[in-house]
């Protein structure tokens, strides 16, 4: 068999779209609005029927140029046209060129690039253990995340979650996470005191500079700097999850701009390819700690 007997032949008739059927063969893991969109063009879309609506939603906060931006189009169809999938195993140009800029326009030095925001915050767990391991020589290390935060629905970015409305029925949980109120700089001292007690066992503090699942909670900036100046003493990482902030959600390319401090780590998805999936993870080169065979991804 070739390749081109497994083409559908052009006379295949496109069945008319059936929630039913969606959903006898989807899984029902959404309850979804019952609108199936067909196409869309700048902010507006229209759904099977031929309806018109706004899009407020963008995505989930993904489409940052809008539907079927002529740039992007043109970026994607040029790309597929040449080249679409080689995996990391060689050098692929374009990948550094973003790279580079990523890296010139933030305080990072170095990219890895995954599929999804989660897949980005378990590179930056997995990072951040192995410092723990390495540098700062803790057998088991915690990482410090916040109520009401959001990283994710893997199963580390689950139990980095605050939210114990998304682990329930999933445990066991991963070790090696420890839950502070956000905004609350006497409770992460506190915290920190107490895990380390009889031997250093934080390895770092894992926030969103803004919340915006478990609610739409501000960092604040005095906060955020006592964050940093803490995770310094004690030589431990701050990893920003920059999910849904990043990419210029709050006015500045990134959140942590707003808040006059810089972390260690910081994580991208949703807008960094205006809705072609793609995920970041950016470190400073003093913790970045991976060694060819560490981390991966197919794509
Ligand atoms: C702050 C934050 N982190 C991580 C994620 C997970 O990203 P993804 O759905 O691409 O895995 C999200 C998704 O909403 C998010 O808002």
């Amino acid at each position: 068999m070739s390749p081109t007997d497994l083409v559908p032949t052009p006379t295949t008739a496109i069945a008319p779209f059936n929630a039913t059927e969606f959903d006898r063969h989807v899984m029902g893991t959404y309850g979804r609005f019952p609108i199936a969109l067909e196409r869309g063009e700048g902010c507006r879309v229209w759904d099977t029927e031929g309806r018109e609506y706004l899009d407020f939603v963008a995505g989930i906060a993904t489409c940052t140029l809008g539907h079927a931006h002529p740039a992007l189009v043109e970026a994607v169809t040029a790309q597929i046209q040449k080249l679409h999938h080689v995996s990391n195993l060689y050098y692929i140009p374009e990948q550094g060129e973003l790279a580079q800029w990523l890296t010139a326009n933030s305080c990072a030095d170095r990219a890895f690039f995954c599929n999804s925001g989660a897949e980005a915050n378990e590179a930056a767990i997995k990072l951040a253990r192995k410092y723990g391991h390495t540098v700062l020589n803790i057998e088991n290390p915690v990482i410090l995340t916040a109520n009401a935060s959001f990283h994710g629905r893997t199963l580390a970015t689950i139990t980095a979650t605050g939210q114990p409305k998304y682990q329930k029925n999933f445990n066991p949980l991963v070790p090696g996470f420890h839950y502070v109120p956000f905004n609350d700089f006497g409770a992460l001292e506190d915290a920190i005191a107490t895990l380390n007690q009889t031997q250093p066992q934080v390895a770092a503090i894992l926030l969103e500079p803004l919340q915006g699942e478990g609610g739409v909670n501000p960092g604040d900036v005095a906060y955020f700097q006592q964050v940093r100046q803490l995770c310094d003493q004690h030589g431990i990482l701050l990893i920003l999850d920059e999910v849904q902030v990043g990419m210029g959600r709050t006015g500045k390319l990134w959140g942590y701009e707003n808040l006059g401090i810089e972390p260690d780590i910081f994580t991208l998805a949703k807008g960094l390819a205006g809705g072609i999936p793609i995920g970041a993870m950016l470190c400073k080169e003093s913790c970045n700690a991976f060694e060819p065979g560490d981390h991966a991804s197919t794509f």
